[in-house]
């Protein structure tokens, strides 16, 4: 199995490779987000329409500042969210003229999706690079997020993994456009609209702002087999996942019924019910509050046909 150790991914990484690395959120398919030439391969692995902006890593907010336009406001939010609660969140600034980033990286737009992964692995490979890193989900582009380092083997193929185990979130960061000091969610993630709402008013796009995030596509977390939403009880051939008390579930999100629980097992479990005998996949009702909306967000879009 390609598992590397951080240091080697390190040196990966300055030759313009690419690698995939364990963040909180889900595994990323890592490279210089600097060079064409690193990015281009990242979208080739994962077959990525080019229209697709990518998230820039970094491990400061001093290095933000050096190629976007940061306003008092955003830094109040990115050391609230990043440095004092180890939150997953990307934030959209303005570009400034003359930053470094690759163009290919950031699909043409002129704005940028930064995020500080809260991981020790991530900040550690971050810390000892002299460039930001490009980093995407680590699969195939329109198929589940990876949680674990052999679910990157089987969507990607024999790819370099820095294995850091099981990601604890294990849903997508929440991606808030500031650019012009107003919050707009671009994507819901473990970060919520009420997290939010101390800091001012908060608008919703992540229900088809098709130029604001391109990436939102609908189907965009789905496993092979269909998946349907609000089941209560098994059909012939379905796979059950449960949430709370459901004796007949094949799987279960959380068996107390806790949200956070469920996200992080989301997708972990999606790859293990996608890989059976199993015709369909059964979802039981998930609460609409706090992080159940980001879980219902990404299996409404894994509905989608
Ligand atoms: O948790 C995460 O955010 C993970 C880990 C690896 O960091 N990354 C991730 O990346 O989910 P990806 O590429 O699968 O999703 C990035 C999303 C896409 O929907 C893309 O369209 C959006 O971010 N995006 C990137 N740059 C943007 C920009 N300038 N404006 C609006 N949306 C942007
Ligand atoms: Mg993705």
């Amino acid at each position: 199995m390609p598992i590397i150790t951080p240091e080697l991914a390190i040196e990966y990484l300055e030759k313009k490779n690419v690698v995939s690395i364990p963040t909180e959120t889900v595994y990323g398919l890592a490279a210089d987000a600097t060079s064409d030439q690193a990015v281009a391969k990242i979208y080739a692995l994962k077959n990525r329409p080019q229209f697709n902006p990518l998230i820039i890593h970094v491990a400061s907010i001093e290095t933000v500042q050096e190629w976007a336009y940061v306003s008092k406001f955003s830094i109040e939010l990115m050391e609230e969210f990043w440095i004092k609660r180890h939150a997953s969140i990307s934030f959209v600034l303005q570009l400034k003229n003359n930053h470094p980033l690759s163009l290919l990286a950031l699909a043409g737009l002129e704005t940028v999706a930064v995020r500080r992964p809260n991981h020790p692995i991530a900040l550690n490979i971050l810390n000892h690079l002299s460039f930001p890193l490009a980093a995407p989900s680590a699969n195939q582009s329109n198929t589940l997020s990876t949680t674990k380092a052999d679910h990157v083997l089987k969507s990607l193929g024999d790819i370099p993994v820095v294995d850091g185990g099981i990601c604890e979130v294990g849903l997508e960061s929440t991606i808030l456009d500031i650019t012009n000091d107003e919050m707009k969610i671009l994507r819901l993630g473990a970060v919520t609209e009420n997290d939010l709402k101390p800091f001012g008013k908060v608008q919703l796009a992540y229900h088809g702002d098709a130029i604001k995030a391109p990436g939102m596509l609908k189907r965009h977390y789905a496993p092979k087999i269909p998946l349907r939403m609000n089941i209560l009880e098994k059909e012939p051939k379905m796979a059950l996942l449960g949430f709370g008390d459901c004796p007949g579930a094949d799987l279960n999100l959380s068996i107390s019924g806790n949200l956070n629980e469920a996200a992080a097992n989301l997708f972990n479990y999606l790859h293990q019910l996608d890989n059976t005998s199993f015709s369909s996949i059964g979802v039981n009702p998930i609460p609409n509050e706090g992080v159940g909306q980001a879980i219902n967000d990404r299996l409404n879009r894994a509905c989608e046909g």
